[in-house]
């Protein structure tokens, strides 16, 4: 489904950048993230296109269910971690509802006059946002791959071939993108292009082999002991800490919390390699802790 969202008072809404996602406020407390796929230049609107998963952890099922034409929901200003920067060429691969990011990012190509080429797969056809316009738009550019017709797009063909200063954008499932990250890092470093990954959810988190340990919540003067395949933010909860989230698989950075103490084992997908070398801050949404003890500023 797409969604149009438009301030209620009609004033223009805040500038985006092709790639930005906005969080809508599903029910108090419940925050999920869509990525724009409008025009960027009409600032009367943002864009959203929802796909229902089996998965769904409530938003999207919540979207398609219940919000209807008129009604309100709660939206936080865009923001961008997925940000085209420039390059010889645009490779963009997209699975199922991980085409809404690229679909601006095209525009944006096109605008620039880019060269640019997509590869897009889904289930079936039907099932599949904007393939009509997309192939519309350039039919020599845009590979569409549906499972029983054609397979899954060739992911190891699309990591050799992109040139070393051409971007791939990738959006998708879970499963492909980590296929596509092991083919990528099998190419040659000089011959490989730039990668560029969104997650919609995360790989699993939860590693045979995890080991109980304590967090200490500092300001609030509580310690809880996390299970193995417990996260830190639900042992913090049940000891009665409030922490803020929304995605809860380490994408959208709504648990950063201050590290105190202890070694943090990063596995999220917001922190940049420096910053979780950093130990700085981490999710407490998906990572643990290396050592005994963990201390947090919460
Ligand atoms: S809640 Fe989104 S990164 Fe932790």
């Amino acid at each position: 489904m797409r969604f149009d969202l438009a301030a209620r008072d009609g004033a223009e809404l805040p500038a985006w950048e092709p790639g930005a996602h906005i969080d809508i406020e599903i029910v108090p407390g419940l925050v999920r993230q869509y990525s724009l796929c409008g025009n960027r230049h009409d600032r009367s609107r943002y864009t959203i296109a929802v796909g229902l998963e089996s998965t769904s952890r409530g938003g999207s099922e919540f979207l398609h269910a219940v919000v209807d034409v008129g009604d309100e929901v709660r939206a936080a200003v865009p923001r961008n971690r997925f940000p085209l920067v420039p390059a010889d060429k645009y490779v963009f691969l997209a699975g199922g509802v991980g085409i809404s990011p690229i679909v601006p990012m095209i525009e944006e190509a096109r605008r620039e006059g880019a060269e640019w080429e997509l590869h897009y797969g889904g289930r079936r056809r039907s099932a599949m946002a904007f393939v009509a316009e997309l192939e519309r738009l350039d039919p020599q550019r845009v590979r569409i791959y549906t499972e029983c017709v054609h397979g899954r797009p060739p992911l190891s063909r699309i990591a050799a071939d992109a040139e070393p200063g051409d971007a791939i954008y990738a959006c998708g499932p879970p499963s492909m993108l980590s296929e596509l990250e092991m083919e990528h890092a099998g190419v040659a470093p000089d011959r490989r292009a730039r990668l560029h990954v969104e997650r919609f959810s995360a790989r699993h988190s939860v590693a045979s082999g995890d080991a109980e340990f304590e967090v200490v919540a500092a300001l609030s003067k509580t310690t809880a002991t996390v299970a193995p395949g417990q996260s830190v933010l639900n042992a913090l909860r049940s000891a009665g800490v409030s922490v803020p989230s929304s995605c809860e698989a380490g994408i959208c950075g709504s648990c950063e919390t201050k590290v105190l103490g202890g070694t943090p084992d990063h596995r999220d997908y917001f922190l940049t390699p420096d910053e979780k070398k950093s130990d700085e801050t981490m999710m407490v949404c998906v990572s643990r802790c290396a050592s005994a003890r963990l201390t947090l500023e919460l």
